[in-house]
């Protein structure tokens, strides 16, 4: 069996209806067709029909950057995991670094909605990651530890079956220093044996992405570390050049198990 690459774009709080369209002009252009690497992409809400419209002729997948819990109710402004599988997730990324401290989402509120996104039905991409306080204070297996921790004492043991972990340093997100393959190879080692301490299958088959500066020169060196099976890109992903340039840097990458 293999862990396929899987390469998703953040987009973040960026995009304009035209743009969209050029976007996935440009990616189809490029060699988008050919690849084995699976790419996702996660557009602001507003842009997800129009994209999953675009996507349709391509081996393309959309996902959601995140999602309440509930499965309707009032809750102003928020989007429930059917409503995002309605509109063709299949992906929902959970936990982001900037939903932690910007939006205050917690450990618990995290291991909550990734319950939620696999009752309907989705993949949720959870985000974990160290600061770089607690990375300086020799802390990452241990925060790192804890944000697992959370999502297993909700979710149960089985909770990252089905599931897809981003391990995404905060002081490597959007300031151009992403953490070396070995840095990076060395927290994915750890997560996917801790996992496995749970649930050994899950782990060997569980995709753990990379997030933090990811860019088509540093794609291939952290493609080729055995337990770095894709990437979860920000900035780079919002130039179609830049974002195939890392799909094919991962695409040699298929990790047999
Ligand atoms: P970046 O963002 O690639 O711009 O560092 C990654 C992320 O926030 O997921």
């Amino acid at each position: 069996m293999k862990r396929q690459a899987l390469v998703v774009a953040n987009w973040k709080m960026h995009g304009q209806r035209s743009w969209v369209d050029r976007f996935v002009h440009e990616l189809s252009q490029g060699l988008m067709p050919a690849l084995a690497v699976q790419a996702v992409l996660c557009p602001p809400y507003v842009y997800l029909a129009q994209l999953h419209r675009l996507l349709a002729e391509t081996n393309v997948l959309l996902g959601a950057q995140n999602m309440h819990s509930a499965q309707q109710g009032a809750f102003t402004g928020e989007v429930s995991a059917a409503m995002l599988l309605d509109s063709g997730c299949r992906y929902v990324i959970l936990g982001h670094s900037e939903r932690r401290t910007l939006f205050r989402e917690d450990d618990r509120e995290v291991a909550v909605k990734l319950e939620a996104a696999k009752q309907a039905g989705l993949i949720p991409i959870v985000c974990i990651g160290e600061n770089a306080e607690e990375r300086a204070a020799g802390l990452t297996e241990q925060v790192v530890k804890r944000q697992l921790d959370a999502v297993l004492l909700h979710a149960g043991q089985d909770a990252f079956s089905g599931s897809v972990i981003a391990y995404e340093p905060v002081w490597a997100i959007g300031t151009g220093n992403t953490a070396t393959p070995e840095q990076a190879q060395s927290v994915h080692e750890f997560v996917r044996r801790y996992v496995a301490r749970h649930d050994r299958f899950a782990a060997d088959v569980l995709p753990i992405i990379y997030g933090g500066s990811v860019k088509a020169a540093n794609a291939q060196a952290l493609a080729a570390q055995p337990d770095i099976d894709g990437a979860l890109v920000g900035g780079a992903s919002l130039v179609p050049e830049d974002f195939l340039a890392i799909c094919q840097g991962f695409d040699a990458m298929q990790v047999s198990v």
